[in-house]
């Protein structure tokens, strides 16, 4: 097995291919003046199964055709097997046709990555798990949230309220309160399919100067965390963290979620962030020693 660590996930990609003891090969990059990607493998991977790790943050659309031609370059070589390991699955949310008219992005994006060359696809808390079995490739989802719930546990947070700030995080805050111990909840959020304005409805929570970890998948404008936590104030919660996979964290969206009265947010390295502070590193290095 080798590892080609993308541009996009370069440090996660060499720290994998340490934890397995396997070689990384290094990516030349650069980008041509009108914007098109280059990539060269240095390396030769003829004979070999090829493990590509490129997340699709932004900027989605460039990280998505350079895993697309890691691919390609890959299979050209004489790979014989790929296997892309994509933490952070942008266009993940788009899993269905909301409006008449739209496409099924996700869909749109595997059937992408399959004619470049990639034949297997491991990837981080997607946004929905069923999403995935439309794929035409073989695919695996693992959960981070063990690994940002041991972060708290370590930190002292044993027994925190876990809270999903809305219904489809439910499994989530599940899975860190297995960890944490303390008990659990949703809030209901409602998003405007046109404006993107999100609402959350106030439940009855027994949160009173209890301390609460908001546990979601991605965290994108921060809209949600902010919208949870305003209510967690109101409900009378203690202290308040933010635990997240996926820290897109578009503009001062950090800035915004502490102003809220967060006293810290977390994520992970899937996307590289001033708050990237849980590698995923051990969880996938591990799902690739069983591949
Ligand atoms: C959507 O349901 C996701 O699980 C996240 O809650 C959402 O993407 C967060 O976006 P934002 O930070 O912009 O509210």
């Amino acid at each position: 097995m080798k590892i080609v660590a993308g541009p996009a996930s370069k440090t996660l990609g060499e720290e994998i291919a340490k934890l397995l003891g396997v070689e990384a090969i290094n990516v030349f990059f650069k980008a041509f003046p009108d914007g098109e990607s280059y990539l060269r493998l240095e390396g030769g991977v003829k004979g070999e199964k090829v493990v590509l790790v490129q997340t699709t943050s932004p900027p989605q659309d460039a990280n998505i055709m350079q895993l697309a031609l890691l691919a390609d370059a890959a299979k050209r070589d004489g790979a014989v097997e790929v296997t892309a390991v994509v933490p952070y699955l942008a266009y993940a949310r788009q899993d269905r046709v909301f409006l008449p008219g739209e496409p099924v992005s996700i869909e749109a994006i595997a059937r992408m990555i399959k004619a470049a060359g990639v034949d297997s696809l491991i990837t981080v808390n997607v946004h929905k798990e069923e999403a995935l079995k439309s794929f035409p490739l073989k695919t695996k989802n693992l959960s981070a949230i063990p690994l940002l719930a041991e972060y708290f546990k370590r930190k002292g947070f044993e027994g925190a309220f876990s809270l999903a700030p809305d219904m489809g995080a439910l499994g989530i805050a599940m899975e860190a309160a297995r960890v944490l111990g303390g008990e659990y909840g949703f809030l209901e959020k409602h998003r405007d399919r046109y404006t993107g304005r999100v609402s959350v409805e106030k439940k009855k929570f027994e949160i009173k100067n209890k301390t609460v970890i908001i546990f979601d998948d991605i965290i994108s404008t921060g809209g949600t965390v902010i919208a949870a936590a305003k209510i967690l104030k109101e409900l009378g919660a203690g202290r308040i963290h933010v635990a997240c996979v996926h820290p897109l964290l578009v503009g001062d969206a950090e800035r915004r979620i502490l102003d809220a009265g967060v006293e810290e947010v977390v994520g992970t390295d899937s996307i590289s962030s001033r708050v990237s502070k849980v590698s995923l590193a051990p969880l996938i290095s591990g799902e690739l020693k069983e591949h």
